[in-house]
């Protein structure tokens, strides 16, 4: 029986594949039958997140994306890809009278430009296929304020409206562009919060807890799956039901 949620056949490239959201992204995805293009920093982590992949032919592409150099690493090394799922990304807190141009620039470059910057290399080289779903990991921060989180909720509001106006420009070739905005996930990046932080926050979910990083997963497969052949320029928020009020 034909499953429009499979994704078998497909080839996946998940940036930030060494931790968290990503490695959840690229085991599940593979549970689900694609081969996976995974890539991060940390070669030891990575490769542990690679002996974790289901099936074979899954290819593993060490580098650091914050400048030219490493994501010509990993475009060099890439085949044509069904789809990509942008996961690498940093938070940083400081209060607005303690921004410096080096903190927002570092954290812009991985955040943003480099989602930006390597979908516009994928599609110039002609590495998207034919009806290739792009995947941004954004965050409800994007428009959820909190303290001294301002440049972190800069980036991820650029990613969204970068996500719209791609997915604007190359609906015309069929490729599609959507983002996930997740709520707070448990990951070695949430626990950038103390623990009295994260107590106090934990209570502002209505469902109760935070967010598991295969649920962000799970909505990653569904947008990059033909489930979603239909579906270009849209923000799935998970979030706990935290923006509800
Ligand atoms: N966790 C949350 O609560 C939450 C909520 C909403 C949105 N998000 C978003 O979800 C995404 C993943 O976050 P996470 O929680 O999974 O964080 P994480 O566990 O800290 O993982 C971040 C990933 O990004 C990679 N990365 C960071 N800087 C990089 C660089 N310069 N070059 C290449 N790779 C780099 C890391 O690679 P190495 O480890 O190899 O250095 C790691 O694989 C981020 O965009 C984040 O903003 C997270």
């Amino acid at each position: 029986m034909n499953n429009s949620f499979s994704l078998k056949g497909k080839t996946i490239l998940v940036t930030g594949a060494s931790s968290g959201i990503g490695k959840a992204v690229a085991i599940e995805c593979s549970k689900s039958g694609a081969q996976l293009v995974i890539t991060g920093r940390n070669e030891e982590r990575l490769t542990e997140t690679y002996h974790l992949l289901t099936g074979g032919n899954h290819l593993m592409i060490t580098t650091d994306l914050s400048g030219s150099k490493g994501l010509d690493v990993l475009l060099t090394g890439l085949p044509s890809l069904n789809g990509v799922v942008h996961c690498a990304g940093i938070i940083k807190r400081l209060p607005l009278k303690f921004i410096k141009e080096e903190k927002l620039e570092e954290l812009m470059g991985i955040n943003f430009y480099v989602p930006a910057l390597l979908t516009q290399q994928l599609y110039k080289r002609k590495l998207l296929k034919e009806a290739a779903s792009i995947v941004f990991i954004s965050s409800v921060a994007s428009s959820f304020a909190s303290i001294g989180n301002i440049m972190y909720m800069a980036s991820k509001g650029a990613i969204n409206s970068y996500m719209k106006g791609i997915a604007f420009e190359l609906s015309s070739s069929g490729i599609r562009a959507n983002a996930i905005q997740p709520g707070m996930i448990k990951t070695n990046l949430s626990s950038a919060l103390s623990d009295e932080e994260l107590a106090i926050d934990m209570d502002r979910y209505p469902l109760g807890r935070y967010g598991k990083p295969e649920e962000v997963a799970y909505a990653a497969i569904y947008l990059l799956s033909d489930a979603t052949l239909w579906m270009t320029g849209s923000i799935l928020t998970i979030d706990g039901g935290l923006t509800l009020r």
